[in-house]
């Protein structure tokens, strides 16, 4: 889920760092979070395998992460467009595509997935790729919601399985979550937490839990404030402006409702409820299941808690 709260002090991940101990990295699923992973892998320096279901999803996706360059380096080599250049062929040239995803990962050190959340999905992907990936490669998700654990079953790698939970937009998040089941071994914790400070990014160690850190505090907040306007306690534009001026957010919780998009946030609650159903911050809500019924997703639709220009 995409947690941002508002851009301001994010740095983007563009140098060239050192690999660490994963040089061949294999990401499945190109979309949102899937490109954003390849291109700041990219960007520090790891070989890249991105993995999708067809040549044209992949194609799109490539697009998108030489657009997203593109901007990165009209800041950063303003006064030397050459030099621009090659950084942005630097980095797509480190970037190799295949819809073949067992294929692509005979030669990895790490997978990350970011493919569609449902975890019989998931679990076949990584049955499948567990008899064609070599014995040291360490298997990833980068679920929102689904347990580590449930994923890690479908292979026969317990111990060589964890969580990396990136932030959305990729480029500029500094934040991941790296994810320790009760399985994960010691030196597997070790690889990812240093593959993580190679791209740039500050790692968080956290416990295989509901929503890790992050999204364990925020999507509860959030709903939280849905209930006050269910209860008709106050408005949404009035509790925005009460946590922006009273508790320093730089948006109120119905605006990053909006922004993150509330299926998403449904998606999340939902499965946390199916999982414990007596748990009370868990609890459906009634005003977002109504809103989310009628289209009204946030910003992706034009509406949510409030109207938005497209
Ligand atoms: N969007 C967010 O803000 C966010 C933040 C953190 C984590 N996540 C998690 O990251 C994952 C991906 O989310 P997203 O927003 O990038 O989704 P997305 O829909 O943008 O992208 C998913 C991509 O996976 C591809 N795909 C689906 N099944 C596949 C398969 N079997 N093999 C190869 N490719 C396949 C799809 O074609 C699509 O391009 C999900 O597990 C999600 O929970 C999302």
């Amino acid at each position: 889920m995409a947690s941002v709260c508002k851009i301001v002090t994010r740095q983007l991940s563009t140098s060239v760092g050192r690999q660490g101990p994963v040089k061949y990295l294999t990401v499945i699923g190109s979309g949102l979070m899937g490109s954003g992973i390849a291109q700041v892998a990219a960007a520090t320096g790891h070989n890249v395998t991105l993995v999708d279901q067809t040549d044209d999803i992949l194609n799109k996706s490539m697009g998108n992460m030489k657009k997203s360059l593109e901007r990165v380096a009209k800041k950063k080599y303003a006064d030397n467009p050459k030099d621009g250049e090659e950084f942005i062929s630097g980095v797509m040239g480190r970037i190799s595509t295949n819809t073949d995803s067992s294929k692509a990962v005979e030669k990895a050190d790490l997978v990350i997935e970011a493919i569609v959340e449902n975890l019989g999905v998931k679990k076949q992907l990584f049955s499948a790729l567990d008899k064609a990936a070599p014995q040291h490669t360490i298997f990833t998700s980068n679920t929102s919601s689904i347990p580590i654990t449930d994923i890690a079953a479908s292979t026969q790698r317990r111990d060589r399985f964890g969580g990396l939970h990136y932030f959305n937009p990729v480029p500029m998040m500094k934040l991941l979550e790296v994810v320790r089941t009760s399985e994960t071994n010691d030196e597997t914790f070790n690889t990812l937490m240093e593959f993580g400070k190679a791209m740039g990014k500050v790692t968080v160690p956290c416990k295989d839990t509901a929503g890790f850190i992050v999204n364990r505090l925020l999507v509860p907040y959030m709903l939280e404030a849905v209930r006050l306007v269910e209860r008709g306690d106050a408005a949404p534009r009035d509790i925005d402006v009460a946590m922006k001026l009273g508790a320093g957010y730089p948006m109120g919780p119905f605006e990053l409702s909006d922004y993150v998009g509330l299926d998403t946030m449904k998606f999340i609650l939902d499965g946390w409820h199916e999982r414990d159903p007596d748990h009370p911050l868990f609890k459906p809500s009634a005003l977002l299941n109504k809103l989310v019924g009628e289209g009204k997703l946030g910003m992706k639709t034009g509406e949510g808690f409030y109207k938005h220009k497209k």
